[in-house]
C-alpha cells in the first residue's frame, strides 16, 4: 500500500519515507512502527505517513534513495548584494489542493500544525536539502517569484518553509503549496500558472516576521515526565533554531535550579529531552538562533503542562 502513494508524490517527510521503508520490510499487517511513537520518538510518523497528492505540478518521480549531502550550499539570511541583488535560481512545483496549503493535513515533515491559518496562512514549501537542512530550515523565510511563464507577475512572494523535499528535481527546489505557486501569477491568472505545473522561479533568503507574535511552545503528544518534546514556533529573523536548552524549576520552592541541560533535535523543528527521573517543572527553554543570540523564556511551561498544548513566552527575536 505504502508503494501506490510513494510514486505520487514528490513531497514527503523522511519519515513517511522511512515508514514505507518498513512497511516493505515487514510483513504487511504487523502494527511494530506505530507504537514506536508511543514514546515520542516517532510522533511524526502517523501524520506524515499520509499521502501527499500530487497537484499538477511535480512528477518528480526519480527513485528514492538516502539524501546525500548536497554540494550546493544553503542561502544565509541577511544582505547579500552579489548575483543579482541575492535571487538565485531554483524549479517550483507545486502540491496539494490547488488553493490550499501542501500537505492533506495542513502540518508538514516540520511538525508545524495548522499552516493553512495564519501566520503562514498557507504561504509554505517543502524545500530540498540545501533549504529544508535537516530540519533546521524549518521556519526559514523566503522570497519566491517567477517571469520565464506568461502568467508570472514577477511579483516576489514571500513563503515559510514548513515541509521537506525527498526528491528534488534541481539543486534548489520549491515544492510548494497550491496557494503560494498560484500567488506567484498576475491578478487573475492562478490557474494558469498552476497548470503550468513546473516553472523555474528566482528566490531569496530573507527575514521572517511574525508581527505581533512571540516565541512559542508546543508540547507534543506523547510528552511525559520523562519524554518532554518541544516545538518551537514563530522566531523573528532567520527562523532556523541552532539549539534548545532546557532548566527544571526546584521542587521545593519552585525556582529555576539554575542549570541548563540541552535539549536534542528530534524532527523538524520538535526538540526533545529524555530523563529517567522525571523531569520538574516549571520549565524555563532558552533557544539560540543561527547568528548565536540566545533568548530565555522564563519557567514559560507551567508545572501542571499538558501534552498537546500550547505555551506563548513573552520574548521574541528582533
Ligand atoms: C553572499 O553570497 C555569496 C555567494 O552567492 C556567498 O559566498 C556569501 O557567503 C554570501 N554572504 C553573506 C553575508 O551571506
Ligand atoms: C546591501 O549591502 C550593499 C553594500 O554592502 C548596499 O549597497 C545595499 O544597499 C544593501 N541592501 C540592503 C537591502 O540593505
Ligand atoms: C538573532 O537574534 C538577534 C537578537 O534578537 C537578532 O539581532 C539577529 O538578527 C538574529 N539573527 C538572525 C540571523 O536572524
Amino acid at each position: 500500500m505504502a508503494v501506490l502513494w510513494w510514486w505520487s508524490s514528490s513531497c514527503l517527510s523522511s519519515r513517511a519515507v522511512a515508514a514505507a521503508l518498513l512497511c516493505l520490510l515487514v510483513a504487511h499487517g504487523s502494527d511494530g512502527t506505530r507504537h514506536n511513537s508511543n514514546n515520542g520518538g516517532g510522533s511524526g510518523s502517523s501524520s506524515s505517513s499520509k499521502s501527499h497528492k500530487q497537484g499538477g505540478g511535480g512528477r518528480a518521480h526519480a527513485a528514492p534513495t538516502t539524501p546525500s549531502p548536497s554540494p550546493y550550499p544553503s542561502p544565509a539570511a541577511g544582505n547579500n548584494s552579489s548575483s543579482d541583488d541575492g535571487w538565485l535560481n531554483a524549479r517550483a512545483t507545486w502540491y496539494g489542493a490547488p488553493n490550499g496549503a501542501g500537505p492533506d493535513d495542513n502540518g508538514g515533515a516540520c511538525g508545524f500544525k495548522g499552516v493553512n491559518m495564519p501566520p503562514f496562512s498557507a504561504m509554505t514549501s517543502c524545500g530540498n536539502e540545501p533549504i529544508f537542512k535537516d530540519g533546521k530550515g524549518c521556519g526559514s523565510c523566503y522570497q519566491i517569484r517567477c517571469k520565464a511563464h506568461p502568467a508570472c507577475s514577477g511579483v516576489a512572494e514571500t513563503v515559510i518553509i514548513t515541509d521537506m523535499n525527498y526528491y528534488p528535481v534541481a539543486p534548489y527546489h520549491f515544492d510548494l503549496s497550491g496557494t503560494a505557486f498560484g500567488a506567484m501569477a498576475k491578478d487573475e491568472h492562478n490557474d494558469e500558472l498552476r497548470h503550468a505545473g513546473i516553472i523555474d522561479i528566482q528566490f531569496k533568503r530573507v527575514p521572517c516576521q511574525y508581527p505581533g507574535l512571540t516565541v512559542t511552545f508546543h508540547i507534543e503528544r506523547g510528552s511525559n515526565p520523562n519524554y518532554l518534546a518541544v516545538l518551537v514556533e514563530y522566531e523573528n529573523g532567520d527562523g532556523d533554531v541552532m539549539q534548545v536548552d532546557l532548566m527544571e524549576s526546584s521542587p521545593d520552592d519552585g525556582e529555576p535550579t539554575g542549570v541548563w541541560e540541552p535539549m536534542r533535535e528530534s524532527w523538524g523543528s520538535i526538540w526533545r529531552m529524555d530523563t529517567r527521573r522525571p523531569l520538574q517543572g516549571p520549565f524555563s527553554l532558552r533557544v539560540t538562533n543561527e547568528s548565536g543570540k540566545t533568548l530565555v523564556a522564563d519557567q514559560v511551561i507551567p508545572a501542571d503542562w499538558q501534552p498537546d498544548n500550547v505555551y506563548s513566552s513573552i520574548v521574541q527575536f528582533e
